[in-house]
């Protein structure tokens, strides 16, 4: 009968392997020799990982891999994702391989505008609160000053700070809606000491303010945070070249074109199909995202509130033929650092933005967004001609050899034998019963 922990924060590192072990596992023994295999065998990385977050008793390890031949505004990149899905990085390889020759890819900043709410609570007459916002408004850019001058200095800070009425959906409720240059950073932090600030301004200006009733001098603070919604921190990435410089898979270049719209506008008004399609762009995003040490979740929220901001869960990639040409582009929100957060702190997160050559957090973004578009072009071109399973399965070869326990030689000659045979769970078991008994 398991009891529940008092303390557990409190206990050392190998008190919590041994209580997590013998309380929840079957083997104690394995459980924590699988634990001490993935620790760092240089003790001051291990502890850097320790520490980045809370009851730390291992590592968990993602593939770091390379995709080359990325050329990105005139320059190639060899672009470093952290996945564990097979057939990703192939995938980003082979459309980075198709696109080198034909241009590369072109991206565009839209813009970089990073969003926090103070969300409160206001009972009274609402031209009064209106007419106390334009009174005080700058206390909540001078209050703020000690939080902004280094952001400031780097070209950054504070945009808007605007009033919003919100007692339409909730009685009473109002929002500070304030907008931010974060420059390198991802801001997080910089933004939510921003408005833990504007909060407490607000607060005090509030009771003090000699035309409010004392009710409506009460303002009621009910959270200060940021928004991982930024729809105004969007980047553009683009493939365009003319279709007679298409033919796919046996496809002419018109036809590969036109499958590929078609497979586009599909996504754009079938959602159960713009999911996946989307899901499919994420696996280039968020291993870019990872691999620089940047927040995924962040990512992924704002992505998808993004892809449904016109009333329908749609299409992040757009497709068109057009004079000729066949036009491939992306347009999403990325909020991306390079500096804070993990950029110093983890070595392979430091390799990764070296390897990148140090990109400030617009140059990530548009490597980021182009990995999302490289994906979809290629999960789109499989889907369109062979079918998703041919590639996929053929990347997931060694994956099912290593579940079946084959030994290296045997891996050996079945990836050679399955260059031209189709990859499937009952045909790689056979072939592997086939050598075993040989
Ligand atoms: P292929 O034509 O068999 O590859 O494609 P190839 O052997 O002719 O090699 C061509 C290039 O592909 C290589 O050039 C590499 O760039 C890359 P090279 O290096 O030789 O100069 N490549 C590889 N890179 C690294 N390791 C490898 C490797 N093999 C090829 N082993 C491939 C094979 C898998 C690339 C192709 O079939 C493909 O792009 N398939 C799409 C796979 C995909 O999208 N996977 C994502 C997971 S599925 C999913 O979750 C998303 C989805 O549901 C989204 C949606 O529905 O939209 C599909």
């Amino acid at each position: 009968m398991r009891t529940p922990v008092e303390g557990f924060s409190k206990l050392t590192k190998e008190e919590k392997i041994n209580w997590i072990a013998t309380q929840y596992t079957s083997n104690p023994e394995v459980a924590k020799s699988v634990l001490k295999r993935y620790w760092n065998t240089n003790s001051y990385v291990q502890k850097v990982h320790d520490e980045f977050i809370e009851n730390t008793i291992s590592n968990y390890y993602l593939p770091f891999a390379i995709a080359p031949n990325f050329l990105i505004n005139d320059t190639l990149y060899a672009l470093p994702m952290a996945i564990e899905e097979s057939s990703v990085v192939a995938a980003a390889s082979k459309a980075a391989k198709f696109w080198l020759n034909k241009g590369g890819f072109k991206t565009t900043i839209v813009g970089t505008e990073k969003v926090g709410q103070v969300h409160f609570m206001y009972k009274g007459d609402k031209e009064k609160l209106e007419r106390f916002f334009k009174t005080h408004k700058n206390a909540f850019f001078d209050d703020a000053k000690t939080i902004t001058q280094s952001m400031e200095k780097r070209g950054g800070g504070i945009s808007s700070v605007r009033l919003i009425d919100k007692t339409d959906s909730i009685e009473n409720y109002y929002q500070l809606h304030c907008t931010f240059q974060t420059m390198d950073a991802m801001g997080a932090n910089f933004i939510n000491s921003c408005l833990e600030q504007f909060a407490k301004t607000l607060k005090q200006k509030a009771a003090v303010y000699d035309r409010f009733s004392s009710q409506e001098g009460s303002i009621e603070i009910v959270m200060s945070i940021l928004s991982n919604y930024v729809p105004n921190c969007v980047v553009r990435a683009e493939v365009s070249c003319p279709l007679n410089n298409l033919d796919e898979a046996g496809l002419s270049g018109i036809d590969f074109a036109k499958k590929m719209v078609q497979a586009v506008n599909i996504a754009k008004i079938e959602p159960y199909r713009a999911v996946t399609h989307n899901k499919g762009i994420m696996n280039g995003i968020d291993a870019v995202v990872l691999a620089t040490g940047n927040d995924f979740r962040a990512v992924e929220a704002g992505v998808h509130a993004y892809a449904a901001k016109d009333g329908r869960y749609s299409s992040l990639t757009h497709a068109v033929i057009e004079n000729g040409e066949f036009r491939f582009w992306i347009e999403l929100p990325l909020a991306l650092g390079t500096v804070g957060g993990l950029t110093s702190l983890h070595p392979m997160v430091k390799l990764a933005l070296e390897i990148l050559q140090k990109p400030t957090a617009e140059e990530l973004m548009q490597i980021v967004a182009v990995a999302g578009l490289a994906q979809n072009f290629a999960a789109l071109r499989s889907l369109v001609t062979t079918g998703i399973q041919k590639g996929h399965m053929k990347m997931h070869l060694l994956n099912m050899l290593n579940q079946l326990g084959a030994t290296e030689e045997e891996k050996e000659r079945l990836v050679d034998y399955f260059k031209d045979t189709v990859v499937t769970n009952a045909s790689v078991k056979e072939a592997l019963k086939k050598i075993k008994a040989d």
